[in-house]
């Protein structure tokens, strides 16, 4: 077996092959002045198994990860996983309106067209996976990275930003063996959201709000302004899937102790691996 790793994601990918002690092999991508993509993987052959990691987010990596899967199957790649960290377009997961594209079903229903098996890391509705029927698809979860990246912090209590969340802060607090609960959001708009005055004891604690993703950061500076008035003396920040829109990240770092995130979306704050997770599985 083989890593095929893409421009997304290369320190995810070069992580997994060291769990896994197999190569990780980088294709050469370039752009073309148009800024057409252009992937050649320079070889004689590959292994039968390629496992590719890349994301589909934002949409040139989609091109380039379709085109990394017909590169692998050049060269004799007979199965072809995709391990996608950050599925883009997985919150479009239904028609909202009349006449709007499902855009969850499109990806999954092309990709599957020339894959063997899927996974991804922490959709934001693992239902959708529902829709791949050809092939084996899985997603994974970040609360056990995440449990042991904040296994040593004094982490007094963990909270989920709703109750959507909850389970991702139920599962995060098991691991380190501290209390775990939820805040109650209310979305005013796509920056803004509310945080409902709560009865968490969060008085000198430390607290570690997690979340699936941090877009704009409004949902954990709201949250974070909301435990600082309860009293908290530090609250962190972990998130899965750090998209840090519009300088989120640093708001974030004015307002929170500290913002970590997975290193599906690399950035300077991906401190978290989910590699081990996913290296199980594989
Ligand atoms: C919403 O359901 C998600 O779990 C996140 O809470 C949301 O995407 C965060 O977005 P933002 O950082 O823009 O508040």
């Amino acid at each position: 077996m083989k890593i095929l790793c893409g421009t997304s994601s290369q320190h995810l990918g070069n992580d997994l092959a060291i769990k896994l002690n197999i190569e990780c092999v980088q294709a050469n991508v370039r752009r073309f002045p148009d800024h057409e993509c252009y992937v050649r993987i320079e070889r004689e052959g590959l292994d039968k198994e390629v496992v590719i990691v890349q994301n589909t987010y934002p949409d040139n990596n989609i091109i380039e990860l379709l085109f990394l899967i017909d590169a692998a199957r050049s060269l004799g790649a007979e199965k072809v996983t995709c391990v996608i960290p950050y599925f883009g377009y997985s919150r479009q997961d239904k028609r909202f309106n009349p006449g709007e594209a499902l855009s969850a079903q499109v990806m999954l229903k092309h990709l599957e067209m020339d894959t063997d098996r899927i996974i991804t890391i922490d959709l934001h509705k693992p239902e959708i996976l529902n829709w791949v029927k050809r092939i084996p698809a899985k997603d994974l979860h970040s609360e056990p990275a995440i449990g042991r990246f904040f296994m040593d912090s004094d982490v007094d209590l963990v909270l989920a930003p709703d109750k959507g969340a909850d389970k991702r802060a139920e599962e995060v607090g098991l691991l380190i063996g501290v209390e775990f609960d939820h805040l109650v959001k209310t979305r005013l708009s796509g920056s803004e959201v509310k945080i409902t005055p709560s009865q968490i004891d969060a008085k000198n604690k430390n607290v570690l709000i997690v979340d699936d993703i941090i877009s704009t950061g409004g949902t954990i500076i709201a949250a974070t302004n909301e435990l600082k008035r309860l009293g908290a003396k530090n609250v962190f920040a972990a998130c899965t899937h750090g998209l840090f829109i519009g300088g989120a990240l640093e708001k974030l770092k004015m307002t929170c102790d500290r913002v970590v995130s997975t290193n599906t979306l690399e950035s300077e704050v991906s401190k978290i691996s989910v590699a081990e997770e996913i290296a199980k599985v594989l």
